[in-house]
């Protein structure tokens, strides 16, 4: 954890943060007395028993599922947000400022300064001097008010100028080789960027965690290079933009997605603000949930091209995942949203939004291509092709679309109807049978555990410090995986990957390989398991303390003996978190 709240602050923020008001968004509360009562949005329910307090400032469940807590926990909860994030939200959205207390020991911190360093050097380059890449982006007709707001930069047509720089201020080449940077051969460092525009990637956090370098012509190869995955940035994990656009993105309450740093770029000189790049991948999973934590109403705008519309269709599966609405806009004069803005300005644009595609329309229409629809055959496999897509609606939504592909294609409604029915019988029968293997929230294993588990693979004796916290393996994989561990230890003293995956299914050892690839342990595997065992016990008392004091708060005062055996439990968690150092 790089950086935590101060007690003080967290206290202030709540302070200034009615939870009626954060709750009243997501649950349709009503006065009962001096609270609020609603459905819980935890677990499903049909009479109203969950009740927030505006006394206290708390929410309760009495409706059985036992959830409890202040306004952070209740955004914990429902955003799936870890505490840090969940206060950072409340805070953007109440435009509270609110101070972070960084933690140095973390070393990620000395790549961030590194980056952050070079991403100044690159910007100096671009800016105080005549130079090929302000030429370009000139060219391209960006302002320099753009050009500060995402701190471009321009790497020097040099093998040695960012080398020189840092050589000269101390710093060890092999961080910067680490980072991506510097490139080694022969014992000599060069600069890795050379002659091109640097778009600096910046995280919500506002930390620099790598750069993306674009040729200054059409020859240069590649287009752009882009920082190596390492240990503080994952392309995966981020949107590049975001750190300038979330508040306008939860302000607009919509999210536009587009392939290109160009793109964002552009977009946003030209007012559309609420835009965040997903840097040429298909969408990932985390960067699906990295934007629904600000909204759920998400555009797709990639490219015009094949490859743009295919990744939009993965995206609508990925951003589905996570609950999200989905729209796609298609640019209809350019190849990107960056060529359409630049022809055709703010105003066509925001149109196009307007009248972006929900997904199941654009799925439909995509499912035409390469098809003639107008010959026999066609429409056989059009209908193959778009009765899942049908069968996955509501019965109305179903309607609806039935009525206008029948009258697209000349099938008739009644056909289309027996050719979903027969679909959604294959469905069922196709879950029925996914339902053996193993359901889809074992086949993830969370950072915590994987860090253990990567630890113990690189010093298998490390067994002995892990087991008597093995509660700390909550996933059924981790689980799995570490049982399998102590069973190989106890054996042997010893274990290796290859014994764990033989004893796991296929998918499930693709899985823990793909979890572990995540982990980068850097420096000593012991502090970094000492940590991680550390954290894990700190947040266990501490979600026991946050329960407590929520249960005390609402507990009969008249019920003497509950409130004084309650009251002793949580002084002694709280003397016990006061010598785990009061942080995580
Ligand atoms: P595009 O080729 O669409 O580039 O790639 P662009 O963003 O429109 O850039 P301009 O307008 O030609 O300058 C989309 C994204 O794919 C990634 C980059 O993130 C790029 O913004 N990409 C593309 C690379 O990482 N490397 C490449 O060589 C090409
Ligand atoms: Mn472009």
């Amino acid at each position: 954890m790089s950086f935590s709240f101060s007690k003080e602050a967290i206290e202030d923020l709540k302070s200034r943060i009615d939870i009626v008001d954060v709750i009243g968004r997501n649950v349709h509360l009503q006065k009962a007395g001096a609270n609020y009562k609603g459905l819980c949005p935890f677990h499903n329910e049909k009479t109203p028993s969950f009740i927030v307090s505006p006394q206290k400032q708390i929410f309760t469940c009495f409706g059985g599922c036992g959830a409890s807590g202040d306004v952070v926990s209740f955004v914990e909860r429902y955003y799936n947000l870890e505490f840090n994030d969940a206060v950072e939200k409340l805070a953007d959205e109440y435009g509270i400022d609110i101070k972070k207390n960084v933690y140095k020991s973390d070393d990620r911190e000395k790549y961030y300064d590194i980056n952050r360093e070079a991403a100044r050097f690159f910007y100096r380059n671009m800016t105080e001097k005549k130079n090929a890449g302000y030429t370009y982006m000139k060219k391209r007709g960006i302002s320099d008010t753009v050009i500060k707001k995402f701190g471009l930069g321009y790497a020097e047509n040099s093998w040695d100028s960012l080398y020189s720089y840092f050589n000269e201020k101390g710093t060890d080449p092999e961080l910067l080789v680490e980072l991506g940077l510097l490139s080694k051969k022969e014992n000599r460092y060069y600069d890795k960027f050379r002659n091109r525009v640097i778009f600096p990637i910046i995280n919500t956090a506002g930390k620099v965690i790598g750069f993306g370098g674009r040729a200054l012509d059409s020859q240069t190869m590649p287009k752009y290079l882009n920082s190596p995955e390492n240990r503080v940035f994952q392309k995966k994990n981020n949107l590049y933009g975001l750190n300038l656009t979330r508040q306008d993105i939860g302000k607009d309450g919509c999210a536009i997605i587009v392939e290109g740093y160009m793109d964002a770029i552009s977009l946003f000189q030209y007012g559309v603000k609420n835009v965040a790049a997903s840097l040429g991948t298909a969408l990932t999973e985390n960067q699906a949930k990295l934007v629904s934590r600000y909204t759920k109403n998400v555009i797709l705008s990639y490219d015009a091209d094949d490859a743009g519309q295919k990744a939009a269709l993965r995206g609508i599966e990925v951003l589905r995942g996570e609950n999200c609405k989905v729209k796609v806009l298609h640019v209809t004069d350019g190849k990107d949203p960056d060529e359409y803005i630049k022809k055709n300005g703010r105003d066509a644009f925001i149109r196009l939004t307007e009248k972006a595609m929900p997904y199941i329309e654009y799925k439909i229409e995509a499912a035409k291509r390469g098809l003639d629809i107008l010959t026999e055959d066609g429409k056989i496999d059009y209908m193959r092709r778009i009765s899942p897509i049908l069968a996955d609606l509501s019965p109305v939504e179903c309607d609806i679309y039935i009525k206008k592909i029948s009258s697209d294609t000349g099938i008739s409604e009644g056909a289309i109807k027996m050719e979903i029915s027969g679909n959604s019988i294959t469905k069922k029968e196709e879950t029925g049978r996914l339902r053996n293997h193993p359901p889809e929230s074992m086949s993830v294993i969370p950072s915590l555990e994987a860090t253990v588990l990567k630890c113990l693979f690189i010093d298998p004796e490390f067994a002995e410090k892990v087991l008597p916290c093995s509660e700390l393996f909550r996933s059924d994989l981790g689980k799995k995986t570490i049982n399998i561990i102590f069973e190989l230890y106890g054996l042997y003293g010893d274990m290796s990957m290859d014994q764990v995956t033989d004893r796991l299914d296929p998918a499930e050892s693709e899985t823990l390989k793909d979890s572990l690839d995540k982990i980068i342990i850097s420096g000593n595997e012991n502090e970094v398991l000492d940590q991680c065992i550390h954290r894990w016990r700190y947040e266990k008392l501490l979600n026991r303390e946050r329960e407590l004091r929520d249960i005390l708060s609402l507990a009969d005062e008249n019920d003497r003996q509950s409130v004084d055996r309650l009251t002793k439990e949580l002084m002694m968690i709280q003397k016990e978190m006061k010598s785990h150092g009061g942080k995580m």
